[in-house]
């Protein structure tokens, strides 16, 4: 583990930083390891204080390997070090190259620093973001978009069913948002979506709204802790649940590349400026082959009428984590409603806990205004911890 030198430290950081970056590095294995050893130990810092689950931070290996097989997006990362050799925040930027050419992702990492004022803090999470920002306008891309943590969420701009904590609610000790009410005209700014809203007094929409970046849509993060929740039988006569671990067996690998589709196709993304991703057996194929050079583990189940599949549901773990990653879930169009999604979730439960028995926890990301997924999850007992704002940028061009 890398120690940060000690703090001897006292200047504006601002003044002091500088930029160690992705693209600048030699080719050598050693400097890439330390590089995304730093970066790791930077996200580590800043999940655990956002989100108190240190587990959801990504690992350095995985995203060395992810940098390394994933051909759909271009990587790059900076690290700025502070005049004592200080780590002290980061960037990463996601170039995606397959579609949404106009588009790219930044993530700033700005851990809590000791002896650094709060407008010390503000202005370096302005400075990483610019430095993010330029690398983005580098390769010619025009719409940003980035994730932040909210500290606050307003009340009366959910649906009640958003912020309904299961029977026995949850400690209040682990709630990482406070709800607020009734706030001044003028306090709040709507989401595009339509479904909820930022407060201005969150931290967080002041630094992103300073620098342009409009709210899209809002996604409850919530936990579920994995308890043996009985029989799962087939969904209905005529139906029958198929199971597997990493790759598609052959006979699904189609079928299951069009349910990703279809996915795309119909997932609400609160008018965000991105296209649906179309999905082929080859692109399926390198996706699970990116997963299973991470070592990411992917337990899926699927419902299955004759030789097509109508609904799937996949988990994602790293061996040995408590934690488990609810990834994609969905129904074909036409058979919604008729609690399939529901199904096929018990019967991932289910294969999950025969085939991983380290999993403890499972974590979900919803977008507010998706009823029928947050019923569901709600119903299997998964309980709101955080909220997330997908916030988006516009470059001039
Ligand atoms: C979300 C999705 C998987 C739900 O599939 P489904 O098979 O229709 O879901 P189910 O029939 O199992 O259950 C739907 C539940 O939501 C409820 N529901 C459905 N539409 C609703 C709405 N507009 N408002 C409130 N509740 C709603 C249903 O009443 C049901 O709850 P109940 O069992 O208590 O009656 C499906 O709509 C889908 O594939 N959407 C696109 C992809 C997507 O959004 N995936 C989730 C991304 S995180």
């Amino acid at each position: 583990m890398r120690r940060w030198p000690s703090p001897s430290y006292t200047g504006t950081v601002i003044d002091t930083v500088s930029m160690r970056r992705s693209r600048d590095l030699p080719d050598d294995e050693d400097a890439d390891v330390d590089f995304h050893e730093r970066l790791a130990a930077l996200e580590l810092a800043v999940v655990s204080d956002r989100l108190g689950i240190p587990e959801l931070a990504t690992t350095a290996e995985r995203r060395r390997s992810e940098w390394e097989h994933d051909a759909t997006h271009v990587r790059e990362a900076a690290v700025a070090v502070d005049a004592t050799g200080r780590d002290v925040g980061a960037w990463v930027v996601d170039v995606p190259v397959r579609d949404n050419l106009d588009t790219a992702d930044v993530q700033v990492l700005d851990p809590p620093l000791s002896a650094v004022t709060d407008s010390e803090a503000d202005d370096l999470h302005a400075a990483l973001l610019a430095d993010a920002l330029a690398t983005v306008r580098r390769h010619g891309r025009h719409v940003v978009f980035t994730h932040e943590v909210l500290k606050e969420v307003v009340g009366e701009s959910l649906p009640p069913h958003v912020l309904e904590p299961v029977a026995g609610g949850p400690a209040d000790a682990d709630l990482r948002f406070a709800v607020v009410w009734d706030l001044p005209a003028g306090s709040a700014i709507p989401a595009r979506s339509g479904s909820g809203a930022v407060s201005r007094s969150d931290r967080s929409v002041r630094r992103m709204t300073a620098a342009g970046f409009v709210p899209v849509q809002l996604e409850r993060f919530s936990v579920l802790d994995l308890i043996d929740s009985g029989g799962t039988g087939d969904p209905h006569p005529s139906l029958r649940s198929v199971s597997w671990v990493d790759d598609a067996p052959v006979e699904w690998a189609a079928q299951l590349a069009d349910l990703y589709s279809v996915f795309e196709a119909t997932v609400p993304t609160g008018g965000a400026s991105f296209d649906p991703e179309v999905w082929d057996v080859a692109r399926l194929r390198a996706v699970e082959a990116t997963a299973r050079a991470a070592g990411v583990v992917r337990v899926v189940s699927a419902v299955a009428e004759g030789p097509r599949l109508l609904a799937f549901t996949v988990f994602e773990q790293t061996p040995g984590s408590p934690l488990v990653f609810q990834e994609h879930t969905v129904v074909r169009p036409e058979v919604r409603g008729l609690g399939l999604a529901a199904a096929v979730k018990r019967a991932n439960a289910a294969h999950l806990r025969a085939v991983s028995p380290d999993a403890v926890t499972v974590c979900t990301w919803n977008a507010v205004e998706n009823p029928a997924m947050i019923a569901v999850n709600t119903a299997a007992g998964f309980r709101p911890w955080a909220f997330t704002v997908l916030w988006e940028l516009r470059l001039d061009r």
